[in-house]
């Protein structure tokens, strides 16, 4: 039987704010995250890293955040939901699902989300084949893909546009 590790002190990163805690290295981060730093963006859904709800950022790149031990995420840059924007000013990913209304039960949104920022960083303007493939380890239990895929289309246009803004 494996005896868990004791708690050590470690600095983490998270949505650009530094935060020094005393835990098992194992934790995944799911739990440090939404336990100890109140981020409750992520989700437990699965907890086997199989349907994307606590999909994270680090560094940029999407990670399963139930799978993930807190130590790996030392030296990286975390980025939740909570990172992303506010209810006043959404970032343009959550306006687009906003005004796709692509949500039933909402579970999975957190994971879509976090995934479509990842994607349009790399591909600003991705077809719907992209679209597909890049969350097609996302699961959605009650069916919204068509709304989903629409809000991504939605997405990527609204980013464009803050994108140009901000570079005029
Ligand atoms: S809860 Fe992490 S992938 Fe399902
Ligand atoms: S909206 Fe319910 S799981 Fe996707």
């Amino acid at each position: 039987m494996n005896t868990p590790r004791p708690p050590v002190r470690m600095v983490l990163q998270v949505n650009h704010a530094e935060h020094t805690l005393s835990v098992a290295p194992d934790t995944p981060l799911l739990y440090i995250l939404r336990n100890d730093l109140c981020c409750n963006g992520p989700k437990y859904g699965c907890g086997l890293g199989q349907c994307g709800a606590c999909t994270v950022l680090v560094d940029g790149l999407p990670a399963r955040a139930c799978v993930l031990p807190v130590r790996a995420a030392v030296g990286h840059a975390v980025t939740t939901l909570e990172g992303l924007g506010t209810a006043e000013l959404p970032d343009p990913v959550q306006q687009a699902f906003i005004d796709e209304q692509a949500a039933q039960c909402g579970y999975c949104l957190n994971g879509m989300i976090m995934t479509v920022k990842a994607l349009l960083a790399q591909n600003p303007d991705p077809d719907e084949a992209q679209i597909r493939e890049a969350l097609r380890f996302n699961l959605c239990r009650c069916g919204t893909h068509v709304e989903i895929v629409r809000a991504v289309k939605r997405a990527a246009v609204l980013q464009r546009r803050a994108s140009e803004g901000a570079a005029s």
